[in-house]
């Protein structure tokens, strides 16, 4: 079902101006789009003004030109806001800009560097709103809501007073091409829809639920999303589903006051394995740490990544085969990119052969992904020697006394640092 309609009122005043991208497979390199993607823009009649609420990817801007000019003339058109800068949204904006140069922009604080770097024409105008702000089409009102990282952030949504039409960006969107447009019209978009929030919105959780805060005071009566299906029908139930999604997936069954270490290890013959082994026991001798032990040799990823989700610190075992880590443990650390991990400690420990460089490779990126890796990896060359084995048990308690709280603090004196500064002299 995907022959363009012409413009769409969606209610009395406003039209979908949008474009329909049906042959999109893939949305920036990283998203599947079984069905294509829309790009909503919407044309917002007043009584004093005209209002356009976001634009089209820069392929696509004839058709929202030619949609926007069946509703309004360039020359009635005051008010342009851009709910978000990236350029699925904003591609259409320069050209719009130059059509009807009379029109005031409204974007909110943090566009504005993305603004510029995408409208490149000297004494750029236009207006920053925030929460609260509003602008006048006469007997319509935009009100703005700064709904920051949702998922960049500039991100914000914009309502129309009198109608309860929330213009709400990226949120509560969903890259399914359907051109009867409607969620009561569509096809079952269901899929995607949560596919969307996994990818787009869960890092986010946090501003989700600020949002959502936000927004749902407002009780809108139609869901304008940027792309996918308008929400008409049962508008607020997706905010009640983004609510679900937002909410922590699994609950902490030792309690509030204890922290949850996972352990993850692969292993090729039994070496990584056994200090993965050392590593859970050190940590388990600190009170009021569980910690929970991993093979990755035959699960999945999502699983785990779920738990990581939950978890207060991650520790990864991996032997060094080629001078890197094994694919299994890379596969689970690209993951978390699904979520949120900067709260987090991390650390890495690893048997090897030759070189052993998995260890420094996986602490770089538990860094990479802003995890505080607190305590220095250990390396064994192929079977771990007692000794080692006791360095991966010192590492989990030590690990597990960041968790906790408990570190003990190394008093460094005078001595010992003239003593290290002699022996390098
Ligand atoms: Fe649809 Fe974040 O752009």
């Amino acid at each position: 079902m995907t022959r363009a309609p012409d413009a769409v009122e969606i209610a009395p005043g406003t039209h979908w101006i949008g474009a329909l991208d049906p042959a999109l497979r893939e949305f920036d390199i990283i998203l599947k789009t079984a069905n294509g993607t829309t790009y909503n823009s919407y044309c917002v009649r007043g009584s004093d003004g005209v209002a356009i609420i976001d634009t089209v990817k820069a392929a696509h801007a004839d058709e929202f030109f030619k949609r926007l000019e069946q509703v309004a003339r360039y020359d009635e058109i005051s008010v342009i806001v851009l709910n978000h800068l990236e350029p699925d949204h904003s591609g259409a904006l320069p050209e719009l800009m130059r059509r009807a140069p009379q029109a005031k922009l409204y974007i909110s604080a943090k566009a504005q560097l993305m603004l510029k770097a995408l409208v490149r024409v000297a004494n750029l105008e236009y207006n920053v709103v925030q929460t609260g702000d509003h602008v006048s089409l006469g007997d319509r009102t935009l009100r703005f809501f700064s709904t920051p990282f949702l998922h960049w952030p500039d991100t914000q949504c914009t309502l129309i007073e009198e109608q309860g039409i929330l213009f709400s960006g990226d949120v509560f969107g969903c890259h399914f091409c359907d051109a009867r447009l409607f969620n009561d019209k569509v096809g079952d978009f269901r899929f995607s829809f949560e596919y969307y929030y996994q990818h787009i919105m869960r890092p986010f959780r946090e501003y989700v639920l600020e949002a959502l805060s936000l927004l749902e005071p407002l009780e809108p009566k139609l869901i304008a999303p940027a792309h996918g299906p308008i929400l008409r029908d049962a508008p607020q139930s997706y905010m009640q589903r983004y609510r679900q999604l937002a909410a922590p997936l699994l609950h902490n069954e030792a309690g509030a006051n204890t922290k949850s270490l996972l352990v993850f290890y692969i292993s090729s013959y039994g070496n990584t394995a056994l200090m993965a082994q050392a590593v859970a026991e050190g940590a388990e001798t600190e009170e009021g740490v569980r910690v929970s032990l991993y093979d990755l040799q035959s699960s999945g990823d999502l699983p785990f990544v779920d738990l990581i989700e939950e978890a207060d610190g991650i520790a990864f075992g991996s032997p060094t085969i080629n001078g890197d880590a094994v694919k299994p443990v890379w596969d689970l650390l690209s993951s978390l990119a699904l979520i949120k991990v900067s709260d987090k400690l991390g650390a890495a420990f690893g048997s090897y052969g030759w070189s052993g460089e998995a260890i420094n490779m996986i602490e770089d990126r538990l860094r990479g992904l802003k995890l505080r890796v607190p305590v220095k990896g250990v390396r064994a060359r192929l079977i771990p020697t007692e000794e080692e084995l006791g360095k991966c048990r010192d590492l989990g308690k030590q690990l597990a006394q960041h968790l906790t709280g408990n570190i003990e603090r190394r008093v460094i004196s005078m001595t010992d640092l003239l003593t290290q500064e002699q022996a390098h002299a």
